[in-house]
Formats: C-alpha cells, structure tokens, sequence
C-alpha cells in the first residue's frame, strides 16, 4: 500500500483490526520503524483527534510529525491547471506538494468539501493533487468524500465491543443546525460492508448517502424501525446528498435519547453537539464509547504508518 486515503484501500478489514489491536497491546513495538522519518501533517480545516492522535500515532513509530494549518498560515494554494494566478492564490500545488515532499517522508492531509460544488467535491481535487504532486505517500486525514481513518477506527471499536458473532449495527443521521459532509458517514458504510454484521442506516426522506456507498444497505425513514435490536448505534449528522449540501431538517425528533438506544452502545466520531445531537443522558452514560473511539484513533493512524513504512 502507498497510500491511504479511502476504506477501499483496506484489503482484509479483519486481518487489520487484528493488527492494530496487537498494536495497542504493545504501542511502542517499532519505535525504530519511523526513525529519522518524517510525518508532515496539513489541515486545511479545523480538528482536536485526528491532529493529536496521527501525531501521536507517528510519535509510537518514532517518526518526527510536523503540523500545518494551510489555510491561514500558507499561501493560497492553487489546484486549477493553466490558471493565469492573477488572483488570491500564490503558489500552485505542483510546487507545494513536491516542496514539502523534501520535508516529509509521508504527507497525511486533510481538506473538507466545498459542499456547493458536488462535481468538483468528488473530483477529490485537493487529495488527488496531492497524490499527483507529491513524490512521498499521501494519507487522507478526512477528506471531500471519506474519512478512512475514522471508519478504520470504528470497525476496531466494534469489534473490541461485540458480544455477539454477528451485531447488528445502525447508523443513524441526527439534526444538526449546520450543513456537515458526508465523509464519516461514507467511510462508516463502506467500513460496515466489509465486517461481519447486520448492517442497516436510518435518515429521514431526503437525506440518503450516495446510492454508490450504500449500495445494497437497507435503509429506513423510520429511526424506531431500524433501531430494534440494535446492538450498536453509530451518530452522525449530514447534509442531503440530492439536494447538495441543503439542510432540509433540524427535526428534534431524530436527536438520540437514553430511551431509544434501549441496550445499544452508543458511537460517534466527535465532536458531537449535545443535546442537540444526542442527549447528555447517553454520552454520560456507560453505554457511550465515544471516548474508547477517540482512542483508537491512535492505534488505526499507527496501523495505516506502519505499513506505508514497511512498504515503501
Ligand atoms: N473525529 C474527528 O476526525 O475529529 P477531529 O475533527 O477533531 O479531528
């Protein structure tokens, strides 16, 4: 593997989760691997867990991260090809991703969608420039389409968390007073299609996920339905995929509560808004694992490192 940048690129989802489980138990096991290695990490948006706990995961491999915040802090960046740059960008992405290629050994970038351009949020410009640009390998750290560390992370937690064979797992929508990605949610399906369990999504008409991620999932408008014998619930909120980046609900009824979850465990990525999202009852209860997933952002980032260390 030479980069990580979608669930696809997981060949074997529970061959994976077992590795990084052997990673947790023993997290500093190839503090030689990432030596005199570099980590480069670029945010184009904002993030409390994915920054902290890639570099974290580079500081077990005894890699040396470095940070960025693009936005901000570089020059505009532009990605268009043959554009006459007489605007707000200063420096092209040929030049940028192979500057900082001389920098850093792997180069882990994270940049959201526009959210108003569906064609070119798919197009994945910024990620896919990278991957063209850059002479290093490129890690998605959630980009316009996918978030494959978060969905690595989730597969590891459930696995960790199952007492059945075969659990079955929701994925929920819940209201949100802004107008979120799809990403999570993407790479939450396409993790959950290659695991072993029951797998069916709930969100209200309008809200369906790209019918080419869902594939054949069951999915019901009806969040009492899907949740019956739930043994995981996993939260999340998004725009609508049809009408582009629309809210077209904050409907409150769709908000988690203690009541609904019944005995579910309750997941989500972070950060949530409480009460809105989800009730206080349920985060601060023990069937929350959202913490337990934050943590295994760590060992999933130290996984996908590894191996990108170990195979080029
Ligand atoms: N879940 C997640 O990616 O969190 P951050 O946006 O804080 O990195």
């Amino acid at each position: 593997m030479k980069n990580y940048t979608s669930i696809n690129d997981i060949d074997n989802i529970n061959t994976w989760i077992g590795e990084a489980i052997k990673i947790k138990q023993n997290r500093l096991k190839n503090k030689e691997l990432g030596k005199n290695k570099t980590l480069g990490l670029l945010f184009f948006n904002s993030s409390l867990r994915t920054r902290l706990s890639t570099q974290k995961a580079a500081l077990n491999l005894g890699m040396d991260p470095i940070v960025m915040n693009v936005s901000g802090d570089a020059w505009g960046i532009e990605f268009g090809d043959g554009t006459i740059m007489d605007g707000n960008t200063a420096e092209h992405i040929k030049e940028a991703a192979a500057v900082v290629s001389q920098y850093c050994d792997i180069i882990a970038v994270r940049a959201f969608p526009s959210l108003t351009d569906k064609k070119k949020d798919e197009s994945e410009h910024v990620l896919k420039s990278f991957i063209e640009f850059a002479s290093v390998p490129v890690v998605s750290m959630e980009s316009a389409t996918g978030h494959p560390l978060q969905g690595l992370t989730d597969a590891i937690t459930i696995f960790e968390n199952s007492t059945k064979k075969r659990p079955k797992v929701v994925l929920s929508w819940a209201p949100h007073i802004k107008a979120l990605p799809h990403a999570v949610a993407n790479s939450f399906v396409q993790a959950m299609q290659k695991m072993d369990v029951e797998f069916v999504i709930t969100n209200p008409e309008g809200y369906n996920l790209n019918s080419k991620i869902t594939k054949k999932t069951t999915i019901y408008h009806n969040q009492e339905e899907a949740f019956k014998d739930a043994d995981f619930i996993y939260t999340k909120n998004w725009s609508s995929y049809d009408d582009y980046g629309t809210i077209l609900s904050t409907d409150t009824n769709w908000m988690i509560t203690r009541e609904k979850i019944e005995n579910a465990k309750f997941m989500h990525c972070l950060p949530v808004r409480r009460n809105l999202v989800v009730e206080d009852a349920v985060l601060d209860s023990d069937s929350s694992l959202v913490i337990e997933q934050a943590n295994n952002r760590t060992y999933a980032a130290q996984l996908v490192l590894k191996k990108i260390l170990e195979n080029n």
